[in-house]
């Protein structure tokens, strides 16, 4: 009645921001995305006859909000009501990475937890299943349960919206250089960013061009057209933090540092290195480059000054279970 699993956090290239079903998450458009290969959770989970209650700890971590051990508790709920059990359990989750700045750790954390409960009770499911529970848990989740590329279907409601491969983790070698520029957590939640995204006068617009956006990152990938495809990524980044500077009320996700990595990477390319950035919902900042230069970028971004670490990252592999 034990599992550990391990999964990764991912980053979008085109990204989900606004939400159909706001309960069941089903997103407003599409959205595609790479595995991360060293940024990931690990989460152990022990259904356990003697608990009373579920038992959550999550480990190196200073600051634990309710609500974040209330979504654990949602996960252990539905995956004890599809595997007909009523035991409570033990859960023990970490992560090689701040939370709540940016890098996906609802996506991790949420995935590696969705995985290692079913794992504990033996329950068998196939990916798409997997991630469409994932996905109850946290949007992003959903995306890191196949390995390598991958897009998420809206689909037509929460029945048949979930995520799949559609590039192997060897397909393209291109990289994702972590900037993490803060450990303190974000105030504001990806969770209520997309409750307030339909208030920006902008956000129309954005979901008109998703499905075109789409089609063309995928075609961009499947070409291995890098220059075009890092133009399409940062666009799209800066497009997405559109919508967030004009919901009311605003949300700024950037801090100094984000900004000043923003205008680095643009004078990098400048000078010949061919960079782009990506920002999620915190002020981390993702550069993305092929990965013949991923050292030399992940060097300049450790002398940007208040920098905390630089990641690189490969395409990786999705959710796995350890034991
Ligand atoms: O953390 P979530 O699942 O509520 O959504 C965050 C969405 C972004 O990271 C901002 C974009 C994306 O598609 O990953």
């Amino acid at each position: 009645m034990k599992a550990t699993a391990k999964s990764p956090a991912n980053i979008a290239f085109i990204k989900y921001w606004g939400k159909t079903d706001l309960k069941s998450r089903v997103p407003e458009n599409n959205s595609v995305s790479m595995c991360l290969s060293d940024l990931y959770s690990l989460c152990t989970v022990e259904f356990r006859k003697d608990l009373k209650i579920d038992e959550i700890e999550f480990k190196n971590e200073a600051v634990v909000k309710t609500k974040e051990k209330e979504r654990i508790v949602r996960v252990l709920e539905r995956v004890r009501k599809l595997g007909k059990v009523k035991w409570k359990a033990k859960v023990v989750t970490e992560n090689n990475f701040p939370k709540a700045t940016g890098i996906a750790s609802s996506a991790s954390g949420l995935s590696a937890v969705t995985v290692a409960a079913l794992g504990a009770l033996g329950m068998k499911m196939s990916e798409k299943e997997v991630s469409k529970l994932a996905r109850l848990a946290s949007g992003t989740a959903s995306r890191s349960i196949p390995d390598g590329w991958v897009e998420w279907m809206k689909g037509t409601g929460s029945g048949d919206s979930y995520s799949k491969q559609i590039f192997p983790v060897d397909w393209w070698q291109v990289s994702d250089v972590v900037g993490v520029v803060t450990h303190k957590m974000k105030k504001v939640s990806s969770t209520k960013g997309h409750v307030l995204a339909n208030t920006s006068p902008f956000y129309k617009t954005r979901i008109q061009g998703m499905k075109e956006k789409v089609k063309k990152i995928k075609q961009l990938i499947k070409k291995r057209d890098f220059s075009s495809f890092g133009r399409l990524v940062e666009a799209e980044a800066l497009n997405m933090h559109a919508i967030c500077i004009t919901s009311k009320p605003a949300i700024i996700y950037w801090n100094e540092i984000t900004i000043k990595v923003m205008k680095e990477v643009m004078r990098w390319r400048e000078e010949g290195l061919e960079s782009y950035f990506t920002i999620d919902a915190g002020p981390s900042v993702h550069v993305i480059c092929e990965e013949k230069n991923a050292k030399e970028v992940a060097k300049r971004l450790r002398r940007v000054e208040g920098m905390k670490r630089a990641v690189i990252n490969r395409p990786g592999v999705g959710a796995r279970l350890l034991t």
